[in-house]
């Protein structure tokens, strides 16, 4: 992806050299365009180094080589344009069309919809209403405005103004960059292993890690779903920018969470592990090792998939099989069985790791396989079969 970015003089400015350094990483080509108030604070070679890139500044404004105009050339260059961050003063000149320095000539001039604005300031000067109408008449043209957090501001002081976390302005960068294939769809993902309860100590439960899960209501945002994320227990961060991130425990509990949003969907993805058996009764108290063996009775729990199967209307539904044995032929028989549209068979060793390898079976008969790959593009790969079935539809 060709990322510009508009530096702006906030003290703030150091976390965007991380910015732009992991962007680098990711593979993207970057350009950065500094003001002079940021290049008070710190030099450009920083930037070119970390972001492996040309920096321009205003002395390049009107450096007119071999026809290179750089206001209108670079207005034209990027993908995503992103100013990190941005001071009140840039946001005002923007929102009156001033363009006084090569960063404002450059928004002038930029006439795609993929630009993101990251506000930064100490918070009197984020809550005046004059920033406040600035960033309003901004959204209003398109802009896609990040919310500062709140905190400790480089001032001394505490409020909302402190520039977000990396990882959301990344991930924000990514969902304006990704094609959208999923635009319009409602989509609901379960994910993560379930606990079902023995006693107030114990659990049964699986080796599933949820990453597989979370991978695809990432990924689904990119891609322009609004996604509403069921989990299991899992020590994996929330994804940013789902709508909706709903938390349980048991498969009584999922199956509830499930079916309360149901309605609303237009797809459902169930990669969790759902517990097939859970106690009979989970004891109040803890049991204590007073006998040589234990039994625990157990009971099937609901089938979540195949309820939501048996009454699925127009919805697209898309499973997953996790097997030991005779991978394909019981994914090909879960797909009938559940009333499937699609499902993603799965080898166990799956589990846990940042891997995955998948075989995806489809109603029409299609198969296709994808991997030995990271999680996050096996599930760009399942969600574009899911697109398919969704331009189909
Ligand atoms: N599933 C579900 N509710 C359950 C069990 C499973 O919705 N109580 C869903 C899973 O989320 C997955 C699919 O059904 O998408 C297949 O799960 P899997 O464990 O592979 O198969 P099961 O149907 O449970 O059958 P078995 O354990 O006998 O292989």
């Amino acid at each position: 992806m060709k990322i510009l970015v508009g530096v702006t003089g906030c003290i703030a400015l150091y976390k965007v050299a991380e910015l732009v350094s992991s962007l680098r990483k990711s593979g993207n080509e970057l350009k950065i365009v500094m003001t002079q108030s940021a290049q008070r604070l710190v030099s450009k070679d920083l930037f070119s180094a970390v972001g492996n890139c040309e920096v321009y500044t205003d002395s390049d404004a009107f450096e007119i080589k071999n026809g290179f105009i750089p206001h209108t050339e670079l207005s034209k260059w990027p993908d995503v344009l992103v100013i990190a961050p941005a001071t009140a003063n840039t946001i005002a000149k923007i929102a009156h069309g001033i363009a006084d320095n090569l960063l404002t000539m450059i928004c002038l001039a930029y006439s795609g919809d993929k630009k993101l604005l990251v506000p930064a300031m100490n918070y009197r000067m984020y809550e005046n209403a004059a920033t406040q109408s600035n960033l309003q008449v901004l959204r209003d043209r398109g802009w896609w405005v990040l919310e500062p957090s709140i905190g400790h501001l480089a001032c001394g002081e505490f409020g909302k103004g402190r520039y977000p976390e990396n990882e959301i302005v990344q991930e924000a960068i990514e969902i304006l960059g990704s094609e959208k294939l999923l635009r319009g769809m409602k989509l609901l993902v379960t994910a993560g292993p379930t606990w079902e309860s023995i006693d107030p100590v114990r659990i049964i439960s699986n080796r599933s890690s949820g990453k597989m899960g979370y991978e695809i209501a990432k990924v689904a945002v990119r891609l322009g779903a609004s996604v509403t994320l069921i989990s299991g227990p899992t020590c994996l961060k929330t994804p940013h920018f789902v709508d909706e991130v709903v938390k349980v425990e048991s498969a009584q509990q999922m199956f509830d969470a499930v079916i309360q949003r149901l309605e609303q969907m237009n797809a459902v993805i169930m990669a969790a592990a759902v517990a097939d058996y859970t106690p009979v009764s989970a004891s109040e108290s803890k049991i204590k090792k007073d006998s040589q063996q234990l039994s625990i009775s157990l009971k099937k729990t609901i089938d979540i998939l195949k309820h939501i199967g048996e009454q699925k209307k127009d919805k697209i539904l898309v499973g997953f099989a996790v097997e030991t044995d005779f991978l394909e032929e019981y994914a090909k028989e879960k797909l009938v069985k559940k009333n499937l549209d699609m499902i993603v068979a799965n080898k166990v060793q799956a589990m846990g790791s940042d891997q995955n390898d998948v075989i995806i079976f489809k109603k029409d008969g299609t198969v296709k396989r994808v991997g030995p790959d990271e999680k996050s593009r096996i599930a760009l790969a399942i969600l574009s079969e899911l697109a398919e079935l969704w331009n189909r539809s």
